[in-house]
């Protein structure tokens, strides 16, 4: 395995105050990890700092082998980062098709971004089945397949999913980890950030727990599903009280 993307010591924030207190974390090539963490962690920041949406004022953010914390989100982009944030993205009142090569706006060779096209269209079928739709018209799991989708026009590297499964029924929520399962076994990298943390971790290889502006813990996805201290806190086993830091070394009542 081999890292793709590093984070190291990242500290950011929104004017006053830190969010993220030195962030570090190791992504590695071809694989999904999940970042967990409570509400307003800074999960959705720090992939914020990763897409360049937000810039770190300190640490370092490293994308196969390059320094990028300093760089504007469009070179971030063409290097391969693609960013689905937590909300809906699509523009509903234009058609799939329309969407999908937004997908390449950022891309001069047109060439290109049609036969990437037709390759997103052949991994996600909705796609050429609602083409000239509207994107509002579909319902929540066949949009977030179409952003899905949207993100391979970029011929993605790393693909950062916030919140895939947000607000979806169970089939499409089972469907959205299917297809995040399937971008991995492709090659892609996907790095996810999951409130809906025992589905996300299932389906991931590795799993991070953000807490107070720190990565607290990385293991396999499986290892941390069997932690007691995870379940505890993030896999809805019982009411969270304090976080993981307590757990894992004060007493417990
Ligand atoms: N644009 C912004 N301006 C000011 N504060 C912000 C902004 N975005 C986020 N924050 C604050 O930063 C903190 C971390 O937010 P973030 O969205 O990264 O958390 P999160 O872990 O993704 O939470 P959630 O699980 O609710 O999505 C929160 O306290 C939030 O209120
Ligand atoms: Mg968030």
């Amino acid at each position: 395995m081999s890292t793709i993307l590093k984070l190291d010591g990242v500290v950011a924030g929104y004017g006053a105050g830190d969010i993220l207190k030195g962030v570090d974390l190791d992504v590695q090539a071809g694989t999904v990890t999940c970042l967990i963490g409570p509400n307003g962690a800074g999960k959705s920041t720090v992939l914020k700092t990763i897409s360049g949406l937000l810039r770190p004022k300190n640490g370092t953010v490293t994308f196969r082998g390059e320094r990028i914390e300093k760089l504007a989100p469009k070179p971030r982009l063409l290097k391969g980062i693609v960013h689905v944030p937590q909300d809906r993205s699509l523009f509903p009142a234009m058609s799939v098709w329309d969407n999908l090569l937004m997908g390449g706006y950022a891309l001069k060779d047109q060439k290109a971004v049609k036969q990437r096209i037709a390759h997103a269209v052949e991994v996600f079928p909705i796609c050429a089945r609602r083409a000239h739709d509207h994107a509002g018209s579909l319902s929540g799991g066949e949009q977030k397949q179409v952003e899905l989708a949207r993100t391979l026009v970029m011929d993605p590297g790393l693909i950062l999913l916030d919140e895939p499964s947000i607000g979806l029924d169970p089939k499409s929520r089972q469907q959205v980890f299917l297809s995040i399962r399937e971008l991995a076994a492709a090659g892609r990298t996907v790095l996810l950030v999951e409130q809906n943390a025992r589905s996300g971790l299932a389906a991931s290889d590795f799993g991070a727990v953000l807490e107070s502006g720190v990565v607290r813990l990385v293991a396999t996805g499986a290892s941390l599903l069997e932690d007691p201290a995870v379940a505890r806190l993030y896999l809805g086993a019982a009411s969270a009280g304090h976080g993981l830091a307590q757990a894992t070394t004060g007493p417990q009542g």
